[in-house]
């Protein structure tokens, strides 16, 4: 089990979706919630989920970094998730915790991101510039506002009748998905060697990158050390279809990987086909789309829980059992159809 700690100052809902999302699992577990604000909405809502929740005025973020960094440590946090935090986050907490803090952005990074660029402020700029798209960006803390490696990013279209409310709830949506996406790849590769080293190389292809990249040493990696979280206090909706568990049978992986593998992906999901499953289930073969119903329910699951190989699989199983019950319908029918027919003479 890995401990995360989230840090909100306002409504909370992608803190709130971190805790859905892993606290019924047993690999990822969301064990603390530290905030700068003594009253904001995310305060009550991680106490109703049972998650740790305290409260440092700013005079302790800024003058006694410390003093977080051993509440830290005494919860054995691992990686720390940036759920819109809108206090500065001392050099220190950066590099006592570098790499390995995660902030969430509601555009894609580089874009709309920067001082300002916060909250209704992004949707607003978006809408005014005309952008056919905009979305949400997960990267690593660095020493440069929203300017960190980039670990999962993804888009939603802005249609012409958008407004800087209906977009944010958009992004919001594609948040929900990506945050959890981020924090499982950087526990991953943090998580110590427990597998042969071939499996190395399915996760090197899986995020899309060569697995020669040496191990990049501790202080060596990029030097990290400051940031500031965004945060915007609208309340959103939290996503129906967000997975509860998806993370039990997360793959270990070597840490040769590193966190700099991790983050140099976007690993898109494949297609579920899972409505023509339904639909070959209902109007050609049963038995072929009931398997292909059930390998495209995998896809999620599995890519979900970090395994993109077989989620590609399942991916492309449901799409041969989708062509098997076309085939087998259609000669089925075929067959049938003059059948009947003589059975009426
Ligand atoms: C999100 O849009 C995130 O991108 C930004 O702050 C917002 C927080 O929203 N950093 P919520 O409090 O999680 O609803």
């Amino acid at each position: 089990m890995t401990n995360i700690a989230v840090f909100a100052s306002g409504t909370g809902s992608n803190a709130v979706n971190l805790v859905r999302t892993f606290n019924s699992g047993n690999r990822i577990h969301v064990a603390l919630c530290l905030t700068d604000k003594e009253n904001a909405p995310v305060i009550e809502k991680m106490r109703e989920l049972g998650v740790e929740t305290l409260y440092f005025p700013r005079s302790v973020w800024k003058e006694n970094p410390q003093e977080i960094i051993d509440t830290l440590h005494a919860h054995d946090i691992k990686v720390i998730a940036l759920a819109g935090f809108l206090c500065f986050l001392s050099a220190d907490i950066v590099n006592a915790y570098e790499g390995k803090i995660l902030n969430i952005h509601p555009s894609l990074l580089p874009a709309y991101g920067g001082k300002g660029m916060h909250g209704a402020n992004v949707h607003k700029a978006v809408i005014e510039a005309g952008e056919a798209k905009s979305g949400a960006t997960v990267h690593v803390v660095t020493n440069e506002i929203d300017a960190g490696p980039i670990v999962v990013q993804r888009e939603v279209a802005v249609l012409p009748d958008d407004t800087p409310e209906s977009l944010e709830a958009k992004v919001h949506e594609v948040e929900y998905q990506i945050f959890p996406e981020a924090v499982i790849k950087t526990v991953a590769a943090l998580t110590p060697p427990a597998v042969p080293k071939s499996v190395d190389d399915a996760w090197a292809e899986a995020l899309g990158v060569p697995n020669n990249v040496p191990p990049v040493p501790e202080h060596n990696q990029a030097n990290f050390t400051n940031t500031t979280g965004q945060a915007n206090q609208t309340a959103a909706p939290i996503n129906p279809m967000n997975p509860t568990n998806p993370i039990n049978a997360m793959n270990p992986v070597s840490p040769a990987m590193g966190p700099l593998k991790a983050q140099a992906t976007q690993e898109p999901m494949p297609p579920t086909y899972l409505v023509w499953s339904v639909v070959m289930t209902i109007l050609c073969c049963t038995i072929p789309g009931i398997v292909a119903i059930i390998y495209s329910a995998q896809v999620s699951s599995k890519f979900y829980q970090g395994d993109f190989e077989g989620a590609h699989r399942a991916s492309r199983n449901a799409e041969i059992w989708i062509i098997v019950s076309f085939v087998l319908g259609v000669i089925t029918n075929t067959l049938w159809l003059p059948l009947s027919i003589a059975g009426m003479f």
